[in-house]
């Protein structure tokens, strides 16, 4: 498993006004967005190509386009959906699929309540989204999940990171996928609600709003 905690003062700057409590909805689903771009770039760093042939008004040449079959970006309901389009807005080609999953707060263990994906994911590079990558449990099942159906290349995409959700994914996922993690900052710790130390608080709800 590689790791990339992204450094550029784009990403700390924004990165910044998301943790700040203060940050109203509407501005922190905008930098969200935003961000998520920055790391789109060091997320699509392997993306798969192709080359091909064309004409410029001087001269034909060998270019480079994006291999088939697409990547396949999958948000996990509800937060990474705030990551969509931050990161196709540099794939527009990709194929999206959905996960739903859910944690439980007192338990902290994932089920999963809906899926949207191809059966086979054979030879698909897939883009997992999720803001928050706490215990690690969500982003283990839904990196499993993509394994089964045949992905091997697999890279999540989060606004945050735990040392502990690192070493548990670290631990438990198969080391035969090749699987990277991009985020904006490998923060302190969990604390004992299973919360992002210093953190931004629920993800979730900070996009979209609470909801009993
Ligand atoms: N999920 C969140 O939304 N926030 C955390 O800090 C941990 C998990």
């Amino acid at each position: 498993m590689r790791t990339l905690e992204i450094d550029h003062p784009l990403v700390a700057h924004k990165l910044t006004v998301l943790r700040n409590k203060e940050t109203h909805s509407s501005v922190f689903r905008q930098l969200a967005d935003e961000l998520v771009t920055l790391l789109a770039y060091e997320a699509t760093r392997n993306v798969a190509v192709a080359p091909v042939e064309l004409e410029t008004p001087v001269t034909p040449m060998t270019g480079t386009k994006l291999a088939n079959p697409k990547p396949m970006v999958v948000p996990i309901l509800r937060a990474g959906l705030g990551m969509l389009d931050g990161l196709t807005r540099l794939l527009p080609t990709a194929e999206v699929g959905f996960l739903g999953m859910v944690r439980n707060d007192e338990t902290l263990e994932v089920t999963t309540y809906a899926n949207r994906l191809p059966d086979d994911l054979s030879g698909r590079q897939c883009f997992v989204l999720d803001p928050m990558l706490a215990t690690g449990h969500t982003l283990i099942a839904a990196v499993d999940y993509l394994h089964e159906r045949g992905a091997r290349d697999i890279t999540c995409v989060t606004l945050l990171a735990a040392p502990e959700g690192l070493a548990a994914m670290e631990a438990q996922i198969d080391p035969a996928i090749d699987l990277t993690i991009v985020t904006a900052s490998i923060d302190e710790k969990l604390n004992e609600k299973g919360y992002i130390v210093p953190g931004l608080g629920d993800a979730g709800d900070r996009l979209f709003g609470v909801v009993d």
